[in-house]
């Protein structure tokens, strides 16, 4: 009998998932558990690395009796793909196996000063890695460890100490095995976008010893097998960022093609196809995948939003102004537009196309009018306004101007959210029916390794869209775009 299904591992900064995906792309069990980050000091943001394993081997755990449930068998699942939060680094014991210090997620900004020093002398890091030295990256992570942790410190100088993104640690941990894919690696600023291997330039530059980094290898071949849990015995063989996974998972194979994830973050990736294009409006130039260790890779352009589902948290969690996510689609639906309230959402600075960490989050054009609906509608805008930002950059570096935007991720589950989207970029947005795309793409790569799917052709796609145009005119999208740079410069003078 030919092999059923594919497992999917979704580690992501605000929860963890497994999915199974049949061949024709449907999911046939899943299982999700969210989990909070720890924010001990102002722009600080992590977490207890077992906790984050936890997390996903507990969502296995449920995932797989839900689908002996179903009357399936766990050996009907012939591989497993991993995808993940990026950049968030994880500093562990090759000696016993256990980290030396909590991740520094992603969004964490306690790097500021070493970065500040940095591109003060930097001789190009960029044009090696394709990134801007910035907080948002793993190896500005890795100085603070080696400069702040004293486990860290004694690890390193007897040579037990090993850096890995959040896939390396959950392979390593699942496997045994010590490997990062590309996708990966094109984000900690120390591979070489050209030769896919860790530069020694860079490696100097920041003060890392290639020693302690894990093997790079493509995004698409067996890294390892299952030791012990309801997976045991079987490979993991699929391995991408996570938003690098969604390019895949929305079948963005040709140059031209751009998707855009709302998670925690949000992130426009545009296929450039086998070149790296470096860019001249604050994008950022990564490896889109490379499907299989023979296979050319493919490269993205990248435009970053450091803050899309967490200001909707912020709401609930910190503002108390909603109960649960979705109550912000009723709050912001019972108001006609924003009132000329604008929020620039920049806890973590602002990322793309600006790169200020410096820049803070403020909400302006409060009157004695605006009402908590205005505000929830103000948070959905923010992030529509700041991927238009990256529209107009990406238009500007690529030379030609995108008619379509394929989008993902929570924020898409709102309709009120994607009309604002496409009202404020003026083009077409297209949601697919099957929204899962980030752990469809890690299926799609652990598939494809093991002759699940013998092409990307081969992947059938059977999800149906749902389109939003544009339903403003150019005037009010103009005055909107006023109000917005408006604010955006008050966030950034704010300090
Ligand atoms: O670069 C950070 C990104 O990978 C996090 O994605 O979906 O957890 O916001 P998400």
């Amino acid at each position: 009998m030919s092999p059923k299904y594919i497992g999917s591992i979704d580690q992501g900064t605000s929860s963890s998932r497994f999915l199974v995906f049949n061949s024709s792309g449907e999911i046939v069990t899943s299982y999700q558990s969210e989990y909070q980050n720890d924010y001990p000091n102002p722009g600080w943001v992590q977490k207890d690395p077992n906790e984050i394993l936890s997390s996903v081997t507990g969502s296995i755990e449920r995932a797989v009796s839900n689908l002996e449930t179903q009357g399936d068998s766990v050996s009907d699942i012939v591989a497993v793909g991993l995808t993940n939060q990026r950049e968030t680094t994880i500093a562990f014991s090759i000696e016993t196996g256990e980290p030396l210090t909590d991740a520094i997620i992603w969004s964490d900004i306690r790097t500021s000063d070493i970065v500040s020093r940095l591109v003060a002398k930097d001789p190009g890091v960029q044009k090696v890695c394709g990134l801007p030295i910035a907080t948002y990256f793993s190896a500005t992570k890795m100085i603070w460890m080696l400069e702040n942790v004293p486990a860290v410190q004694e690890a390193a100088s007897k040579g037990t100490l090993r850096f890995g993104n959040v896939d390396t640690w959950l392979i390593y941990k699942l496997t045994g095995k010590f490997v990062t894919d590309v996708t990966n690696a094109s984000r900690t600023m120390l591979m070489d976008i050209h030769t896919l291997k860790w530069s020694k330039e860079n490696c100097d530059f920041f003060g890392i010893n290639p020693d302690f980094l894990p093997e790079i290898k493509s995004s698409s071949e067996v890294y390892g097998v299952i030791t012990s849990g309801p997976l045991a015995g079987i490979p993991i063989a699929g391995d991408l960022g996570d938003q690098q996974a969604a390019t895949v998972g929305q079948l963005c194979f040709s140059a031209g093609e751009a998707k855009n994830t709302y998670g925690t973050g949000c992130f426009m990736l545009f296929n450039t196809g086998e070149s790296p294009i470096f860019s001249k409006n604050g994008l950022l130039t990564t490896v889109a995948y490379q499907l299989g260790p023979n296979e050319k890779p493919s490269y993205a352009l990248e435009g970053s939003i450091a803050v899309a589902g967490s200001a909707i948290q912020w709401l609930r969690d910190k503002l108390g102004i909603i109960n649960s996510a979705p109550e912000i689609n009723v709050l912001a639906q019972s108001v006609e537009d924003n009132g000329g309230v604008y929020f620039v959402t920049a806890f973590s600075g602002l990322f793309a196309p600006y790169w200020r960490d410096d820049a803070r989050g403020c909400i302006v054009g409060l009157t004695q009018f605006a009402s908590r609906g205005h505000i929830a509608r103000a948070t959905l805008e923010s992030v529509c306004f700041q991927t238009r930002d990256i529209l107009e950059a990406m238009n500007k570096d690529s030379g030609t101007k995108l008619s379509l935007l394929r989008v993902d991720g929570g924020m898409t589950n709102s309709d009120l959210a994607m009309q604002i989207q496409s009202d404020i970029l003026g083009i077409k947005v297209v949601r697919p029916e099957m929204r899962e795309t980030t752990a469809f793409g890690a299926a799609i790569a652990a598939g494809l390794a093991v002759g699940f799917w013998k092409s990307k052709e081969d992947v059938i796609s059977q999800v149906r869209d749902t389109e939003f145009c544009p339903r403003i005119n150019e005037e009010t999208r103009e005055t909107m775009l006023k109000g917005w740079k408006s604010a955006v410069e008050k966030s950034l003078n704010s300090v």
